[in-house]
């Protein structure tokens, strides 16, 4: 993983949450809160929690007296997100590296990230992490992309992103969030980190936009991606931006577009 894939900052949180979000993340909240909820936790720490989807959408359906961390590893995500939640006093905020977590051994009953794992540097450890800080009993529930090429609208634009650069085309989304979708590859590291009962459910969802143009600009735009673009030349992060339009227009056509997404959906318990 290259150092920038992890960078969420600068415009990146605001395009991320208004763009990106709607488009692919908010169609996976409801799953993932579904397995969170089962087991009626008094405690949840969310791992990677970006501008706060998976937050809005479970902080209501929690008790009452639940107590809810909330953590990402870059604070401008954090932020947004934080500013986007309506007064809650069982949320705490905190700035934390998945891999490295400030909270005693045996604090939660679940541990829940959304499309996160793929960042972690070392999945064994973050997984570690995640069960260290489970009391016994507890679950880790969590997504990660499936390949790329499951994934209509990121697999077409880093196609056509890569005409682009073709001498050095920037591959982030393939690279990273689309980076480890092998369930045998989860399972076995699961297993590593000491998690014995392990479930994944894989899940296709279709994936909507106003037009071309929002879906090229949120992945160009509000995600990593933009870093890897602005580092080869600034100058051409609207040019990459409308080659992916003319892109998705082409495949999709003019006006409202639908492509598939596709995502595993795991807990691990044990
Ligand atoms: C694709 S976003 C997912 C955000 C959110 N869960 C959602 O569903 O919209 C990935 C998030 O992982 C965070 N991240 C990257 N590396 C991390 C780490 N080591 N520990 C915690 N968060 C990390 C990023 O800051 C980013 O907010």
């Amino acid at each position: 993983m290259a150092e920038s894939d992890k960078v969420f900052a600068g415009s990146i949180p605001k395009f991320y949450d208004t763009l990106m979000v709607p488009l692919i993340f908010e169609a996976y909240v409801a799953v993932l809160a579904q397995r969170v909820c089962a087991s009626s936790p008094g405690s949840v720490l969310e791992t990677a929690a970006g501008s706060g989807v998976v937050t809005r959408s479970l902080a209501p359906k929690l008790n009452a007296d639940a107590r809810y961390v909330v953590t990402d590893l870059n604070q401008p995500m954090l932020d947004y997100a934080a500013s986007r939640q309506g007064s809650d006093s069982r949320i705490e905020w905190r700035q934390a590296d998945a891999l490295d977590l400030p909270f005693e051994d045996a604090s939660f009953d679940v541990v829940c990230c959304q499309f996160g794992a793929m960042f972690f540097p070392d999945r064994v450890a973050g997984y570690a992490e995640a069960r260290r800080v489970l009391r016994p009993g507890g679950r880790f529930v969590f997504s990660v992309w499936d390949r790329i090429e499951e994934n209509a609208f990121a697999d077409e634009v880093t196609n056509a992103v890569a005409a682009v650069f073709p001498h050095d085309p920037p591959r982030f989304l393939a690279r990273t969030p689309h980076g480890y979708h092998d369930v045998a590859r989860i399972r076995e590291e699961l297993s590593r980190a000491g998690f014995a009962d392990i479930e994944i459910e894989t899940r296709a969802k279709v994936s909507r936009a106003a037009s071309a143009r929002d879906v090229a600009t949120a992945y160009c735009q509000g995600t990593p991606l933009r870093n890897e673009i602005e580092a080869r030349d600034a100058g051409l992060l609207q040019l990459a931006t409308d080659r992916a339009t003319q892109a998705i227009t082409n495949r999709h056509g003019q006006g409202q577009v639908a492509g598939k997404i596709q995502a595993h959906v795991i807990v691990a318990a044990g």
